[in-house]
C-alpha cells in the first residue's frame, strides 16, 4: 500500500514496518528515530546475489556501497550475507575492521585518501584499493614498498556515460573530479604505469555512472566501453584485467511516480552484454562487481518525528513542524529530493492534506518537502517519512548542536537499537574548556 513493500497498516489504522507498529515504536525509542527493517535489508542483498549466480554462473560479488547506511551492525550483516562492501574513508573501512568484515572483500575508494587511509588498508590487507590518480598511484606503490607489500588495485575509471535519473548521455563526460579519462589516453597510460610498478597488481577497472538511476540501457553502455578497453589492454599490452566493477546506482521507488526496474533483471541484462562484447573483443569473462548502496539500505528505512507545530498561511500553504529536519535528513534541501509522508497514527486514512514539512533548524530552507500529500494531521501525531533508509543517518549532522537521532533495527518482528541516540554530553565531548 505505500512505497516500500516491508510496510504495513494494522487494526488500529497505525503504519507498520517488518510486523511493528511505529507509533508504538516512537513511544519507545522516542522520536526524531530512525527505523531499519533488517529482513529487507538481506532480503535485497540476496536478490543481487541470486541474481549473480543465476545470470552470471556466479562469477562475481555485490560490494554493499556502505555510504548509503554505515555503522558496526550494517557490516556484521553483510558478512552474514556473503556480501562485499565498498568504503570510501578510513572511517568506513575502520567501522567495518571493527565489526570484524572480512577485508579481502572490501572496495576502498575516494579521490583524495590520505597517507593514514592508505596505511590503513595496506595494512589490513583490503582486496581492491581503487585508485583515482596517478599520484595516488605512486604514492600506493612507495607505501606498499615500505610495509614489504603488494597492493591489489583496481583503477576509477570515467566511461563517459553520464546516467540521470530517467535518462543517459554519452558525454564522453571528463569533467569530473574522480576517476581516469578515457578519452585522453589517461587511463590507458595509467595502466601502462602500473603493470610496470613492483608493488603494484592491477586487477580491475571500475566505474559508476550515477545514482537513483531507474533504467538499464546506461548500465549496459557502461559495461561495453570498459570491455572494451579491456579489450585494447590485452590486445596492445598483453595483459589481463580480471576484474570489472560496475559500480551501484540502482534507483528504488520514493514516490508512486518512481518506476525502478527490477535488480534481477538489471543481472539478466548485463550478463548478455557482457557475454557478447567479451566475445567480440576476444577476452576472457571477467569477475564482475557491483556496488548497491541505495538499493539495499533506502526502501528497508523510515524516519519517525513528532509533530510540534502547525501554521495554516491562508492561501499559501501549511506547515508542519516536526522534532528533526535537515540534521537528520539533509536530501530535500541538498537536492530537492522526494518523499511519502504518512500520519502513522492515521495510516489507513486517505491522503486528502497537502503540507510542508519543516524541520527544526534555523534555516528557512530546512524542509523535508512541500506540498507533501499527509492524513488529517496535529500536534502530537507521529509523522512518518519513508524510504530514508540510505543517505539519511549517513548524511547526518550535528548543525545548531541538534544530538543525532538513534537507529533502531527490526529482525523477525523484534527490534533493537544498533546506534544509540546522541546526549547533549555527546554534543561537547570535544570541546575544550
Ligand atoms: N559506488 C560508487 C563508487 C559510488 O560513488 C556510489 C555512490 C555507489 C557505489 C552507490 O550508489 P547507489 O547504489 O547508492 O546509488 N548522497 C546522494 C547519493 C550519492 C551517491 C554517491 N556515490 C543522495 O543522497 O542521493
Amino acid at each position: 500500500m505505500y512505497v516500500s513493500k516491508n510496510l504495513d497498516v494494522n487494526a488500529e489504522g497505525h503504519l507498520t514496518i517488518g510486523g511493528l507498529d511505529t507509533v508504538s515504536l516512537a513511544k519507545e525509542y522516542g522520536t526524531p528515530l530512525y527505523v531499519m527493517d533488517e529482513d529487507l535489508i538481506r532480503e535485497h542483498c540476496r536478490s543481487f546475489k541470486e541474481s549473480i549466480d543465476r545470470y552470471y554462473g556466479g562469477a562475481g560479488l555485490a560490494c554493499y556501497a556502505s555510504k548509503a547506511f554505515s555503522c558496526k551492525a550494517i557490516y556484521k550483516i553483510m558478512n552474514e550475507e556473503g556480501m562485499g562492501v565498498d568504503v570510501v574513508s578510513g572511517g568506513e573501512l575502520y567501522t567495518a575492521l571493527k565489526a570484524g568484515f572480512p577485508m579481502d572483500r572490501v572496495c576502498f575508494h575516494g579521490n583524495n585518501k590520505t597517507d593514514d587511509e592508505l596505511a590503513l588498508a595496506l595494512e589490513n590487507n583490503v582486496g581492491r584499493i581503487v585508485v583515482d590518480n596517478i599520484f595516488e598511484l605512486e604514492r600506493l606503490n612507495e607505501m606498499a614498498e615500505k610495509q614489504g607489500r603488494t597492493a591489489k588495485i583496481m583503477f576509477r575509471i570515467k566511461p563517459g556515460i553520464d546516467a540521470h535519473t530517467h535518462n543517459f548521455v554519452r558525454t564522453g563526460q571528463i569533467d569530473s573530479k574522480v576517476g581516469f579519462a578515457l578519452e585522453t589516453g589517461e587511463a590507458f597510460e595509467a595502466v601502462k604505469k602500473a603493470i610496470a610498478l613492483p608493488h603494484i597488481e592491477l586487477v580491475g577497472l571500475h566505474c559508476h555512472i550515477g545514482s537513483q538511476i531507474l533504467d538499464i540501457d546506461p548500465f549496459e553502455c557502461a559495461a561495453e566501453v570498459m570491455l572494451h578497453f579491456i579489450g585494447k589492454i590485452k590486445k596492445e599490452l598483453g595483459y589481463e584485467i580480471r576484474d570489472l566493477n560496475l559500480g551501484g546506482g540502482f534507483g528504488i521507488k520514493y514516490t508512486e511516480g518512481d518506476n525502478p526496474v527490477p535488480y534481477d533483471s538489471y543481472m539478466e541484462k548485463v550478463s548478455e552484454k557482457v557475454k557478447a562484447v567479451c566475445a567480440e573483443e576476444d577476452i576472457r569473462l571477467p569477475y564482475i562487481l557491483i556496488e548497491p548502496g541505495r538499493s539495499i539500505a533506502a526502501p528497508a528505512g523510515i524516519t519517525l518525528y513528532t509533530v510540534g507545530g502547525i501554521k495554516h498561511i491562508p492561501n499559501i500553504r501549511t506547515y508542519v513542524s516536526i522534532d528533526g529536519g535537515m540534521c537528520d535528513n539533509p536530501r530535500y534541501i541538498l537536492y530537492q529530493s522526494e518523499y511519502e509522508a504518512v500520519v502513522a497514527n492515521r495510516a489507513a486514512e486517505p491522503r486528502t492534506e497537502s503540507v510542508t514539512i519543516a524541520g527544526k533548524c534555523c534555516e528557512t530552507g530546512d524542509l523535508i518537502g512541500e506540498g507533501m500529500p499527509v492524513q488529517k494531521i496535529e500536534v502530537g501525531d507521529t509523522l512518518a517519512i519513508l524510504a530514508t533508509g540510505a543517505y539519511n543517518y549517513s548524511m547526518s549532522s550535528n548543525y545548531n548542536r541538534i544530538p543525532k537521532p538513534p537507529v533502531v533495527m527490526i529482525k523477525d518482528g523484534q527490534s533493537r537499537v544498533v546506534v544509540k541516540r546522541e546526549t547533549l554530553d555527546d554534543i561537547i565531548r570535544n570541546d575544550v574548556d
